[in-house]
Formats: C-alpha cells, structure tokens, sequence
C-alpha cells in the first residue's frame, strides 16, 4: 500500500495527517503556536514556529504509523495564504510573518491602485489592492522598513517557506500565488506588469506551478530529521481554501462549500474565469489547472467564537475540564436554549475588519441590542448567528454573479457543530452536507500528492473514487423566514456605523 501526507500550515497550528490511496486517514498530528498582535489590527506569527510544527507533526505520524518511509509516494502542503516571508540570501527570516487577517496596510492599498489603476489591477489580479493579500503587505515593508526590504532576496507564502525548508526549492503554486495580487489570474503566471509598477522584483518571487505538478524532493538533511525518506516527492499544494475544496469534492461547476475556520469562506468552483467587478469576492485560480473559484471571505468566523470563549466563557472552559469534552460542545448546548434571533440580539463578527462585502480594515465587532436579561447562551448564539449572516452576505454576491449552487458542502472546526450547520442551512435556505472525511485542506493536498504521484490520473478523477457525502441538514421556510427578519436589520447596520468605525479608528 502506498500513502500520502497532507500538510496543513493553518492559524492555529499546524496539522500533518496521513492518508492511504483511498483517502482513508491513518494518523494525524497537530502542533499550536501563538498569534501576536503588536498592535490594534495588526497580526504576526514566527515561521520558525511554523517549521518546527511541521518537523514536529511530520516526525510524530511517521513514528505513529508504523508505514516503511519509502511507501510515502507523496507529500502536499497547504496552509493560511497570502502571509509575507522575507528571507535574506542566506535564508535567514529577516522579521515576523505579517498574515492574512493584519490590517495594517489601507494606505498602501490606496497607493497600489493608484500605481497600477484599479480596473486594471482588477483586470490582471482579479481583486482590488486589499489589506489581506500580500503586495500591500510588500510594500508596508519598503516604506517602513527599508534596511529589512534591502536584505530581502526571497519573498515567499507561509506553505511556500515549508516547501523551501523540506526541498531547497523556491516555488509557488497558481491557487496560493493568486492571493498575493502578483498574479496574472486569467494567464496564470506573475504579471510583469504589476511587478514593474510596484518597483518588486521578479526575481524575488518563485517559480509558479500548477497545483498537482511535483516542485522538487525532500532533502537528505531534512529527511533524517522527520522520517521521512530523502528523495520524497513534494507537489504544489494549495491555499486552504482552494486544498479544502479538493478535499470536499468541490471541483467541477454547480458545487460549493462554506468553511467555518478562523476565517470563514464561502468557496464556488468554476470552470470559466468570472470577476466581480466591484471586487466585494475574490476570483483565485483552483486547484484543479486550467480552472478558478470565486470565494467571499468573514475575516472573523471561528475566531469570534474563540475570542467569546477565552474572553467569556470561562465557566464552560471548567465544565469542560471536568466532563472531559470540549468547551465548544457546552457552549452549543447552552445556544441551543436561546432562540432564533438571541432574544434580539445581534452581533457583527467584524474583530479583524471585513472583507466581503465591505473591504473595510476599519470596522470593528459591535452586539447590537444587549439587555439585562441577556446570558451567555444568548451571547453565543448571537456570535453563531452573526458569522452565518456575515457569510449569507458572501453567498448574496456570488448569487448575484450568477453562481448559484444547490447545496453547500461545510467544513472546518465550526463545520463539526450541527448546530451551526443547522443555522446555516436555515440562514443560506439550502441544504447543507458534510463529506466522508472531515480533513479538508490535509486531504486536499493529500489527494494533489496522489496526482502528482501518478496514482490518479487527475484531481476530479481522484475525488470521484476518495470523496463522498456523510450527512444533510435541510432547511426549514419558516425558520428562514425568522432568520431573514434579523438578517435584514444585520445588513443595514454596517452602513449605520461605518463613520463611526472610521472615526474610532482614527483616535
Ligand atoms: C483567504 C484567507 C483566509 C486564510 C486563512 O483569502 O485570507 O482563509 O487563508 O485561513
């Protein structure tokens, strides 16, 4: 038998798990590492940390598994995008990671449109200049730090530094690079011209690949460290996004999927390119070559529930202890007893700013209608419910460009709570399903490894034969019928508050 290891560099941690050849998870292994926020708006990790969770989770399967190392045919990586790895010529990391959810970068976003134009930009990148993606954050360096951006000889994603560190290669792929605002999204190669308007150099960039092709073999040096066998191929792999869709079997016209992650995502495939011009979604080549995906973005999903129960929740973190489960599992029990609506309370899942629809680093977290009689159910229900509007906000605008999906396959931690999936279903007033295995991006790249390893002859082919549905939690009219009253007040409120936000962010 014959396996492959899906690598998955996320927030959180960092989870490595290995699949045999029908999908079939053997073993898994996750390592945590902080998230340091310097600032209001700002976020940072070290890829030190990130490559020693991956040694660290790599080492731990292999040993668990008890497989031979020679029968691992494959290896793909995945992870958080659009992060900023600089590296001197020597590959030493010149300053922390500034990742996806960092905010700091609205004025360097002004400037890219200005530079390059914004319809043009929207033309070659498929997205306007964006906080998120990477050239911003490119550029926040120049001008702010210029002694980092002179010793600056390698500019890599986060999964992309995990692929350099296991090969020596220094190379990206389609589905990730189309995050950075450096690519010709429709050409699918960098764009010349962004590069040369921008003033970065090409040369600091990868060789950009498809995502099943094969970017090179792991090394002697690493290999002995991970168990691994040196001469292990490493394909491209894929952004979360794009790699949990693989693993869910979203990979042809018609299918979707919502992810309930720290982020949340609400992820259509299509076979032709279609941009939305005012850029409130973003249009990425997928994983499957020669295709792209539309893809609205809550910048806060799971980790609004997250921020609630290390904030709040401190009594259900103890009944947890003592119960042996997780917190979130009495948390959900706890907003069932509160009803549709939280007893009228809202809440604007805006702690990292927004993205779709808005493209506002500014705006902030708001519950709106808070009362006396209000208890932490309600709370974490109203948080709950708010993510799921924020994301019926990201269906509404693939609705609108035509992409209307039938159901929604839904993954991700927040994926695993029925409840949730339940709200969701009710909220989007389509069903919802989750598949077989719930490894989203692990196996996603997993099945690229497959690919590139020749077992499958192509991505769709291999999600045919691995990837099949579990569950379905249809929706309810009436209760749709209940969520829209309070998602239509939901709408209205960011417009309501948006000078605020911008004043408050100004102080
Ligand atoms: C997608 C995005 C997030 C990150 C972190 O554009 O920013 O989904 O990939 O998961």
């Amino acid at each position: 038998m014959k396996y492959t290891l899906g690598i998955d560099v996320g927030t959180s941690g960092t989870k490595t798990v290995l699949f045999d050849t029908n999908g079939v998870k053997i073993t898994s292994s996750t390592i945590e590492y902080p998230l340091y926020q310097p600032k209001n708006g700002w976020a940072e990790q070290d890829p030190a940390d990130w490559w020693n969770a991956v040694k660290g989770t790599v080492a731990n399967v292999m040993k668990d598994s008890g497989i031979a190392k020679e029968d691992v045919a494959g290896i793909g990586i995945s992870g958080q995008m659009h992060g900023l790895v600089m590296l001197d010529k020597d590959n030493n990391i010149l300053r922390p990671s500034i990742i996806w959810c960092d905010q700091r970068t609205a004025e360097e976003c002004a400037e890219i449109e200005a530079l390059v134009g914004r319809e043009r930009l929207i033309a070659i990148t498929a997205n306007p200049a964006l906080t998120g993606f990477t050239a911003s954050k490119i550029m926040w360096v120049k001008k702010h730090e210029p002694e980092v951006y002179a010793k600056c000889a390698h500019i890599l994603l986060p999964k992309d530094y995990i692929r350099l560190m296991l090969t020596g290669e220094y190379a990206t792929e389609v589905s990730d690079a189309s995050g950075m605002q450096l690519l010709d999204v429709p050409g699918r190669c960098w764009s010349d011209e962004v590069l040369e308007k921008l003033g970065i150099d090409k040369a600091l960039l990868g060789k950009v690949y498809e995502s099943p092709e094969i970017t090179g073999y792991v090394t002697e040096e690493v290999a002995g460290q991970c168990g691994l066998a040196a001469g292990t191929p490493v394909v491209g792999g894929a952004g979360d996004n794009a790699a949990a869709a693989v693993g869910m079997g979203v990979v042809a016209d018609g299918r979707a999927f919502t992810t309930i992650g720290t982020s949340g995502v609400v992820f259509a495939h299509t076979d032709e390119i279609t941009i939305d011009p005012a850029g409130r979604v973003h249009t990425f080549c997928c994983a499957v070559p020669g295709a792209w995906h539309v893809m609205g973005v809550t910048q806060a999903a799971g980790l609004s529930l997250r921020w609630l129960r290390d904030t709040v929740c401190t009594p259900e973190i103890a009944q947890a202890e003592g119960e042996n489960t997780d917190p979130y599992v009495i948390m959900d029990k706890e907003a069932e007893n509160s009803p549709i609506g939280a007893n009228r309370l809202l809440y604007l899942p805006y702690l990292m700013g927004e993205r779709t629809p808005h493209l506002d680093p500014d705006c902030r977290g708001c519950f709106v209608g808070l009362s006396a009689m209000h208890n932490r159910g309600d709370l974490i229900r109203s948080v709950m419910e708010g993510v799921c509007y924020s994301l019926n906000d990201c269906l509404g605008v693939l609705d609108e460009m035509g992409v209307a999906p039938a159901d929604m396959r839904v993954c991700g931690g927040g994926g695993k709570s029925p409840l949730w999936r339940k709200m969701l279903a009710d909220v989007f007033g389509m069903p919802t399903v989750t598949v077989t295995s719930d490894e989203g991006p692990a196996l996603g790249v997993a099945i690229l490894a497959m690919v590139g390893a020749g077992i499958y002859k192509s991505v769709p082919e291999a999600c045919d034969a691995i990837v099949s549905t579990r569950t379905k939690t249809e929706s309810d009219g009436e209760n749709t019928a209940r969520y829209d009253a309070f998602y239509n007040i939901y709408k209205g409120l960011y417009t309501h508050l948006k000078e605020d936000f911008g004043a408050l962010a100004k102080l």
